[in-house]
């Protein structure tokens, strides 16, 4: 089976946001430990709400999508979320400042992390998540300008019973955050420097 990885970018398309939605959805039902958010809250989103997700310029989505042999189409089978310094939450810009991280780095945060059961073991996560690091590695983000060239840090929430989603942090040069306390739902931070 071969495999397809690439960044959702400029033009989004209506066939894009489909593809994503049934693919976040699929994941918030199958591995809902696995998220902050549900598929009760998300089913709810309204087509505008989807297509923002995807047309941020300060955030870049990773799918992973595969074909079967004859066929014309591609099913999206995993995708990895970064979400850059400008597309940061005011609470979550509230925590960092709260327990003193951020300062120093510009921030940029990991999220939904996901490939579907029938594909996993395959390196398909490896892949993903090393196209979002290297993504932040070259993004310029527009708080650069106003603060100058900063060092970055990508935070991830992972739970603290998922073997896999830790391991595979770990593998690619994740540490457990020493700064960020865990929230207190079972997930703790894991974080890693980007030069
Ligand atoms: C975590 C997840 C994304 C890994 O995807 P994947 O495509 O299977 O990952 P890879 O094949 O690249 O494996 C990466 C590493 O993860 C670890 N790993 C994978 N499957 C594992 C398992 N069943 N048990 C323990 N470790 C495992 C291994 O360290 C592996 O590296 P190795 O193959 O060099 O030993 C996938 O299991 C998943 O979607 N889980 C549900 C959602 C989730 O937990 N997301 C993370 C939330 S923070």
């Amino acid at each position: 089976m071969t495999y397809r990885l690439f960044p959702i970018t400029e033009p989004v398309t209506h066939e894009d946001i489909e593809n994503y939605k049934a693919l976040r959805l699929t994941s918030l039902k199958i591995d809902p430990s696995s998220f902050s958010s549900t598929y009760e809250r998300e089913i709810a989103f309204t087509p505008e709400i989807w297509a923002q997700r995807l047309t941020s310029r300060f955030k870049r989505t990773f799918i992973t999508s595969t074909k079967d042999e004859g066929s014309i189409s591609e099913t999206w089978i995993g995708m990895v979320s970064v979400l850059g310094p400008s597309e940061l939450i005011p609470s979550m810009l509230e925590l960092f400042e709260r327990v003193g991280v951020g300062s120093d780095w510009d921030m940029y945060i990991l999220v939904g992390m996901w490939v579907h059961p029938e594909h996993r073991g395959r390196g398909l996560g490896t892949r993903l998540v090393k196209e979002g690091v290297e993504w932040v590695r070259t993004n310029m983000d527009p708080k650069n300008d106003v603060e100058g060239r900063r060092d970055k840090m990508v935070l991830l929430l992972v739970g603290d019973d998922n073997a896999s989603g830790r391991a595979l942090y770990q593998k690619m040069g994740f540490t457990d955050s020493t700064s960020m306390p865990p929230d207190g739902e079972g997930h703790s931070w894991m974080s890693l420097k980007v030069s």
